[in-house]
């Protein structure tokens, strides 16, 4: 077996069956949770829940960002059953493409076929202020890094369709549970690049240039791979800071966090919504 596969779906299977034998699952979960950095407290409104540390899960690594948790809780949300991810790999600590998506491959692997992601991103559009919200509408992969890359899986696609890859009905039940919670949404483009420094005002402007209203560090190879296998996908952008050279402010990862804690209410409220209309 080639050092690709450590990541892969028969991985992906093995990993599911400790998972599920840990947890007790007995069904497919009616949706899957990612949660970036500083949204962890969506963690504490699922109820009944139990969990089990990414250092049990075979293929994961331990989370050494400030604001991940490192562990996968199953329960209920909004009356759903639901499974999150507290904490996520990222490609700049080092973990190729593949390791950073195959969280994506065990929650597949375990039977979710909607898939959630959040993530905390710097502000592009000067209609964003920080601790606004926004829908993904669509990303631009600015990675240069592809999680599909080398043999193809079983289950995926070779040449993924991405004209959709973020689903228009998800979007519209977000649109929704923003109404009905009163919690206010942007929506934008989603640039993912591959970090760790934050950008120089030459690239915010390119990547405006580009068609990007926010820009992070993660979810790109998250969101390739849900669109190999085929799953629905919607996410949210917490927009914790002006990206570089749009305020003057100089931006700091402390930052990051406290306006994700700032936000986790709100984000909590609308999220436990748009799980409860799945
Ligand atoms: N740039 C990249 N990633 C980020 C930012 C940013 O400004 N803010 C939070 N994550």
């Amino acid at each position: 077996m080639s050092v690709i596969d450590e990541h892969g779906a028969a991985a992906a299977q093995a990993a599911a069956a400790t998972v599920r034998a840990r947890l007790n699952i007995m069904r497919a979960p009616k949706a899957a949770i990612i949660l970036g950095s500083g949204l962890g407290d969506l963690a504490a409104r699922i109820e009944n829940a139990s969990s089990i540390s990414y250092a049990e899960i075979p293929g994961f690594h331990a989370t050494n960002v400030a604001g991940h948790r490192g562990e996968l809780i199953h329960g209920t949300l909004g009356g759903r059953e639901v499974l999150a991810l507290a904490g996520r790999f990222h490609m700049y600590e080092g973990h190729g493409a593949r390791t950073a998506a195959y969280p994506v491959r065990v929650l597949h692997a375990l039977g979710a076929r909607v898939l959630f992601l959040s993530n905390a991103a710097g502000g592009i559009s000067r209609a964003f202020a920080p601790g606004d919200l926004m829908i993904i509408e669509d990303h631009l992969n600015l990675m240069f890094r592809n999680p599909l890359f080398g043999a193809v899986e079983s289950g995926d696609d070779r040449f993924p369709d991405m004209s959709n890859p973020w689903s228009p009905r998800l979007i519209a039940l977000l649109n929704e549970s923003a109404k009905q919670t009163g919690v206010p949404l942007q929506t934008g483009v989603y640039s993912g690049l591959l970090g760790p420094n934050y950008e120089t005002p030459a690239e915010v402007r390119m990547l405006a240039t580009l068609g990007a209203d926010a820009v992070g560090m993660s979810t790109v190879p998250e969101a390739i791979v849900a669109g190999a296998l085929k799953m629905e996908l919607a996410g949210i952008s917490l927009i914790t800071n002006a990206a570089a050279g749009i305020s003057d402010a100089p931006l700091s990862h402390a930052d990051v966090v406290e306006a994700g804690a700032r936000a986790a209410g709100r984000f909590a409220t609308l999220v436990t919504e748009f799980i409860s209309r799945l």
